[in-house]
């Protein structure tokens, strides 16, 4: 078996030293630096003229200052002009590799424009991909220190702490307790509603559901568990803010969700219309209307005639923009899930759904004027709460090692005190640290408390946004909670009683969205930041203060 390998490797070198001339030297360069080149495999079928990757563990040094996987991707490329076609052939490898490291793509290419050239594909990927030009590579004196240097100038200056975009891969960070739980419930066929603050890691939860999901499916026999249905309302046009519209960014989602999981449309016995995608936004809206409950329901007879009866699982981001916080028509959305509670009841186990957002108290209400609410009663809530001490340690470590920063135990209790685990704000704070160290000072020098302290205050200004936000959930959850945290925050000595003025509902769930901490921790707010700005931002009403 490893001799089969080795001629495996060796012949595929053969090749690519014969396809591309200065491959020989190049991968000779990396070999020399104490790499170990695993695997070669052409991107493409046969050609003229291949890209190639090349699958690397890199040296012991490298791997541990910056905290890499067993093995890291190089792609070289051969075109005058690098491709696309580059970019994708690398994410596929990184989906089904999972030795792969998920931060790093080296693309070694003989255009030196490579970099510009890709940087749109590049973009939404997440990923650093490091250009590296092969007169670059060939011109290096000592192949060990250049990468190194490369590296710690690329990692030093990517920004890696900042928040943004939802994440996956190697930027995601524990919740495997939440993924289990919500999982398990939307198998046994429980609606669930994923709610949390703003940047709470929702978002990243679900597509890590999603993603889970359908790797199962994609081990031993392709079985699929489940077929998830990714639907972002974000992503919904103006002009489709109505049902129809709804229906018709929902075919496309279907579509996704089949190629994802690697079932051919044609095979399903669907109305040729749907078969066919790009002529899904041609169809009148009547016509989209009558095709969405002809697909799904074709669907759900594929899976409930398979022998790992799969569940048609439909994920909704931030719900609340079809009942009532953007233009959505609110009889729209409540047609919408009607239709939906509809399908979990008369398929259970087969069809379910997921629907994430701010919070509960769209669900929760049992009418909308005359009305009723099909979300309520129905949907099992799971509200998210801030990362574990644990996994914010992780967070910050795992980031911290890339960027030769390395934070001591003091700087990251002070972190878990500012930010109590909420993800965007633990990055955010990393963020203004990693900014006010210098590339020299790097490596040689520990993430202190002082080095958390001074960059405080700027952050208590960049999360105000953040803070108003976390402010209007607290009302939500309860119109008192505002008052009873500021209470329990100027009478630290008293705290328990001022939480216990709240109803026990009330308090429950601010402990579960991790603004509140457990009982006996010594800060009443889990968040810290919060706490300090309601106390700089808020007062008292008076009828509070006086009882107090
Ligand atoms: N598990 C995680 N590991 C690492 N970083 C995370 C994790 N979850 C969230 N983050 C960070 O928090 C940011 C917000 O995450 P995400 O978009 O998933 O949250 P959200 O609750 O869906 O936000 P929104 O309220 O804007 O919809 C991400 O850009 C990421 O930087
Ligand atoms: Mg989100």
């Amino acid at each position: 078996m490893e001799n089969n390998k080795q001629e495996a490797l060796a012949e595929y070198e053969r090749r690519l030293f014969r396809e591309v001339p200065e491959a020989e030297s190049i991968v000779l360069k990396f070999k020399r630096a104490g790499h170990w080149l695993r695997r070669v495999e052409p991107a493409t079928e046969l050609g003229e003229q291949r890209t190639w990757l090349l699958f690397w563990t890199p040296n012991r040094a490298l791997a541990e200052s910056f905290d890499l996987a067993p093995e890291l991707l190089l792609v070289l490329t051969p075109w005058a002009e690098a491709q696309a076609r580059d970019v994708s052939a690398a994410e596929e490898a990184l989906t089904r590799d999972y030795r792969l490291d998920k931060g790093i793509v080296l693309v070694v290419a003989r255009d030196g424009e490579a970099e510009r050239r890709l940087s749109q594909s590049v973009r939404h990927t997440g990923r650093l991909y490091i250009f590296l030009p092969f007169e670059q590579v060939l011109a290096a004196q000592d192949t060990r220190i250049w990468l190194r240097q490369i590296l710690r100038d690329r990692l030093g200056s990517a920004d890696l702490f900042a928040a943004g975009r939802p994440v996956f891969g190697w930027d995601f960070i524990g919740r495997e307790k939440e993924i289990q739980t919500i999982r398990r419930k939307l198998l046994d066929g429980r609606p669930v509603g994923l709610y949390g603050l703003r940047k709470a890691g929702k978002t990243s939860v679900l597509i890590a559901i999603r993603d889970q999901l359908v790797a199962d499916a994609g081990r031993g026999a392709r079985q699929p568990v489940a077929v998830p249905i990714h639907l972002d309302l974000l992503g919904l046009s103006f002009a489709e803010l109505k049902r129809s519209g709804f229906m018709r960014y929902l075919l496309r989602a279907m579509h996704e969700a089949l190629e994802r999981v690697g079932i051919e449309p044609a095979t399903l016995g669907l109305p040729p219309s749907f078969a066919d995608r790009r002529r899904l936004s041609e169809l009148a809206e009547q016509d989209v209307e009558r095709l969405v409950p002809q697909a799904l329901e074709c669907l759900i007879d594929w899976a409930a005639g398979r022998p790992s009866s799969p569940t048609i699982l439909l994920f909704i981001d931030e719900y609340e923009r079809i009942l009532g916080t953007s233009q959505f028509p609110l009889a729209d959305g409540l047609d919408i899930f009607d239709y939906l509670r509809g399908l979990v009841q008369r398929y259970p186990g087969v069809f379910n759904f997921l629907i994430t957002g701010l919070g509960g108290a769209k669900a929760s209400v049992s009418r909308y004027g005359t009305r009723q609410n099909p979300l309520f009663n129905f949907v099992i809530d799971y509200p998210l709460a801030g990362l574990t001490r644990e996994e914010m340690d992780v967070l910050l470590g795992r980031i911290g090692r890339r960027l030769s920063l390395g934070f001591l135990p003091e700087a990251l209790q002070a972190i878990w005190r500012e930010t109590g685990g909420h993800p965007y704000l633990a990055r955010e704070l990393g963020r203004l640290i990693d900014k006010g160290i210098s590339m020299e000072e790097r490596a040689a020098r520990n993430i202190d408390l002082a080095a958390v302290q001074t960059v405080l205050p700027l952050f208590h200004q960049e999360i105000a946004a953040t803070m108003t936000e976390i402010r209007d959930a607290v009302a939500d959850i309860d119109p008192n909670a505002t008052s009873a945290l500021l209470l329990a925050l100027q009478y630290p000595s008293d705290s328990a009683d001022a939480l216990a003025m709240l109803k026990p509902e009330s308090l429950h769930a601010l402990r579960r969205y991790g603004i509140v901490n457990e009982p006996g921790a010594p800060e009443p707010v889990r968040i810290g930041c919060f706490g300090e700005w309601l106390l700089r931002n808020e007062v008292l009403p008076l009828k509070a203060a006086a009882n107090a």
